[in-house]
């Protein structure tokens, strides 16, 4: 398929459809205040609300947020039990309220890592919102791009072992099934919080084509009105996919 019908958005006048965050910078948040990087991480949880009930607003359908990456557990001990602490907290005090505004949840990522009970409520805010059909909001936690290109391949392997899959008829359309966004249409922008200008590992496969923006803002200080700018600004981009605009 096209990658412009694919995504959806060629950028003109349109809004994103699917708008992906790196929520970085709540460690500096903290930090510049004299306080514990844990502080930074609790107040960047308590943005998520805003942006997740903001998306109608601006014509987006599909949020997905950078909560943990593969990566991260290279940080304290500390740091990484706060943070698996606050991920249960969240889901926990959310649940209703997500339910409630009809936001669909999923999780991406590898679970088996993360601890039975956090999985468990993971799995139950996914099938409490199974229905719903507003927002549909992912978060990646314990994601990473190159894990999940990795296991989606092995999968995909099984698959030939097994017969189920020609190798011959493996095209650019087969492994996006594999992949743990394969019900979601790839990212028409990527935003990064924080000042930094790289993207961690974050849907390597699925953001091929979409815009970026790289703010100096900390995420928790992060505001819809700033996701609002970042949408209109969209769809003043010339969203070319390889092509000529004539
Ligand atoms: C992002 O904020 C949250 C996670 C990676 C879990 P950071 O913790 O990376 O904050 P900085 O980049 O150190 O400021
Ligand atoms: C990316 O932020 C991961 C998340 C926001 C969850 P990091 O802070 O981990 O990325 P690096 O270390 O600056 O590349
Ligand atoms: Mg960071």
């Amino acid at each position: 398929m096209d990658v412009a019908a694919q995504n959806g958005r060629d950028g003109a006048g349109l809004g994103p459809r699917h708008v992906a965050i790196i929520m970085d910078g709540n460690g500096r948040w903290a930090q510049s205040r004299g306080r514990p990087r844990l502080f930074g991480h609790h107040a960047g949880a308590r943005r998520v609300r805003e942006i997740v009930e903001c998306c109608p607003d601006f014509g987006v359908k599909y949020l997905t947020i950078f909560a943990f990456s593969t990566e991260n557990w290279k940080r304290t001990q500390v740091e990484v039990a706060g943070l698996m602490s606050l991920f249960r907290r969240y889901i926990s005090k959310e649940m209703t309220a997500l339910a409630d505004k009809n936001v669909r949840v999923r999780f991406i990522g590898d679970r088996p890592r993360l601890d039975a009970k956090l999985v468990a409520l993971m799995d139950r805010l996914e099938e409490k919102t199974a229905e719903n059909d507003g927002t549909h909001l992912t978060i990646a936690l314990n994601y990473g791009g190159r894990d999940e290109v990795a296991r989606a391949t092995k999968r995909l392997a099984q698959d030939v072992a097994n017969g189920s899959l020609d190798p011959e008829s493996v095209d650019e359309e087969t492994l996006p099934k594999y992949l743990d966004t394969c019900v979601l249409p790839d990212p028409d922008l990527v935003i990064r919080t924080s000042g930094e200008a790289r993207i961690s590992n974050f849907l390597l496969w699925q953001s091929a084509y979409a815009e970026y923006e790289f703010i100096d803002t900390l995420w928790p200080d992060f505001t819809a009105e700033e996701m609002g700018r970042l949408c209109a600004k969209f769809g003043t981009r010339d969203r070319r996919f390889g092509g000529v605009k004539t």
